[in-house]
């Protein structure tokens, strides 16, 4: 992307599937991957943070079948300041019509001194290396100074002075731990406009963490300040207490344009989609309270607030709950709908999946109808979500379980591993102990079970239920979903789901490749 003409735009970077996926337990497969970059691309992201490509082979395929996929969006890829990281981003995105590689390098005393291990002056050396490492393989270049919050004022001068020179076009000057305070971040942003002497070839770039909780308002300190790309995720997600959130800093430019006359290319209202979408995934629920798209971002309860929004709206309500996309369902599907508004239904809701796909969910949408009367949209999106993909090893075919007041639950399960189908009988402390035990006989792992939790999707005793599960395993976590009308059906199949995650996870390279 070359230097944006209008001064008052704001490049809206994503790094939900990058920064966002290195949250404990958000690791997300491919197709789900590339479902969340037709949801960011569709909204107006302006640049999609794919992934990582060397840190493993699942990373590197992820970033590439976005590239070739997302056409409007930039599709960037993360590399550190080696040859062989940024040679195989660059081949990550190369089917990527507009492709960005994103080079990084700890700039703060502590990052260089006790990370890296290597003296400053070696560090400004690899940062003119890398840009022109990678500026030779693509033309659109950023360059992260991380920790850069932390850094020495003359030192970052250099480096940004440095990584221009060598053909960066986006500078990013990351508050990687989340230390900083408004007016300081916003401070150093001009610094940077005021000191080095080729910044007007750049975009300045702000990633901010949370921490503190400071994220967003950092960043829109730096706006004003001169930044010109936001760096940001859907529903905050991200390392630790996560990033800013997108749909924060989207809406508050949106909403305080008297005092922020900035703009982006964000379709405000396709936000709440996304952020369902990405908790969908994830199994990261949002809080009720949070700015935006928590359940109760719109809700008024107390009689006066209500009495206040019957009056007038804006007593009460700062933006309209249709400006970010959340709107009462209208079309509630049943037992006589046919394909044709279950697939209306589908493309409603964001989901553009393949013919076998739609087979597949509306064969298991008519088993739902004939158990369930009224099937909302909650409904499809969780048995959508919860649909098999073709890449897993481990697949539920069916369970029983026997349980009550007089007897040892036992529970009798099959499933398809490898292609072939097991069944095992196993007891427990409850039905869902035995369950999960005889998903351990079927297929014997070491995980350990570090939440299970159990939701109703709809109202009424005939909801699904909604069930998440985190495993961990050697330090790595990851969450499943699974959604039935059944808990003990549900909670088998969101286990058999975060298997199926860890295996993948298996193939991850030393976390020490993800430390940004
Ligand atoms: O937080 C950070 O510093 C990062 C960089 C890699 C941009 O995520
Ligand atoms: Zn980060």
């Amino acid at each position: 992307m070359t230097k944006c003409m209008d001064q008052n735009r704001i490049i809206i970077f994503d790094t939900t599937l990058r920064d966002g996926e290195q949250s404990p337990g958000a690791s997300m497969n491919l197709e789900e991957k590339l479902r969340v970059a037709a949801v960011l691309e569709e909204m107006g992201v302006d640049v999609i943070e794919a992934g990582f490509p060397i840190a493993s082979n699942g990373d590197f395929e992820a970033v590439n079948q976005i590239a070739r996929t997302v056409g409007k969006s930039t599709v960037c890829g993360l590399a550190r300041a080696t040859r062989a990281d940024i040679e195989r981003c660059a081949e990550a995105v190369e089917p990527a019509p507009k492709k960005r590689i994103h080079t990084f390098i700890s700039t703060s005393p502590l990052h260089m001194k006790y990370k890296l291990q290597m003296a400053p002056e070696r560090v400004l050396e690899a940062v003119t290396e890398s840009v022109t490492l990678a500026r030779n393989l693509v033309d659109d270049v950023e360059w992260s100074a991380e920790d850069g919050s932390r850094t020495e004022h003359d030192f970052l001068c250099r480096c940004v002075e440095a990584a221009i020179a060598a053909g960066a076009r986006t500078i990013n000057i990351p508050d990687t731990v989340g230390y900083a305070l408004p007016d300081e971040y916003a401070a150093l942003i001009a610094m940077l406009i005021n000191r080095v002497p080729n910044i007007d070839q750049a975009i300045l770039s702000v990633h901010c963490h949370n921490d503190l909780g400071l994220a967003v308002g950092n960043s829109l300190a730096a706006v004003g300040a001169g930044a010109r790309q936001v760096e940001c995720t859907i529903n905050g997600l991200g390392e630790r207490a996560g990033n800013a959130a997108l749909e924060e800093i989207v809406m508050a430019l949106r909403t305080r344009a008297d005092r922020l006359p900035y703009q982006t290319g964000v379709k405000t209202e396709l936000i709440t989609r996304a952020s369902r979408l990405v908790s969908g995934i994830t199994g990261i629920t949002v809080q009720p309270n949070k700015a935006i798209v928590g359940k109760n971002a719109f809700a008024h309860e107390s009689g006066i607030h209500q009495d206040g929004m019957l009056k007038h709206a804006q007593t009460y309500e700062i933006m309209t709950p249709e400006s970010v996309g959340l709107t009462r369902s209208t079309l509630v599907l049943g037992k006589h709908s046919g394909r044709a508004a279950f697939k209306a239904k589908l493309k409603d809701l964001g989901y553009a999946l393949g013919d076998n796909a739609v087979e597949d969910a509306f064969r298991r949408f008519k088993d739902l109808a004939d158990r369930k009367k009224d099937v909302f949209d909650e409904d499809v999106v969780a048995l959508v979500d919860d649909q098999a993909d073709s890449a897993r090893r481990i697949r539920f075919l069916s369970l029983e379980v026997l349980c009550g007041s007089k007897r040892a639950p036992a529970a009798e399960l099959e499933l398809e591993i490898d292609g072939t189908p097991n069944k095992v009988t196993a007891t427990g402390d409850g039905p869902v102990d035995a369950t999960f035990h005889a998903i351990r006989q079927l297929f014997p792992h070491d995980a350990n079970l570090q939440l299970f939790q159990v939701h109703a999707v709809t109202q009424g005793t005939d909801a699904q239920a909604e069930v998440t599960v985190r495993l961990e395993e050697s330090g790595k976590t990851v969450t499943g979903q699974g959604a039935d009308t059944d808990t003990l059906v549900a909670a088998a199949r969101a286990y058999v789901n975060a298997l199926n995650k860890l295996l993948v996870k298996r193939e991850k390279t030393a976390p020490e490749a993800l430390t940004a």
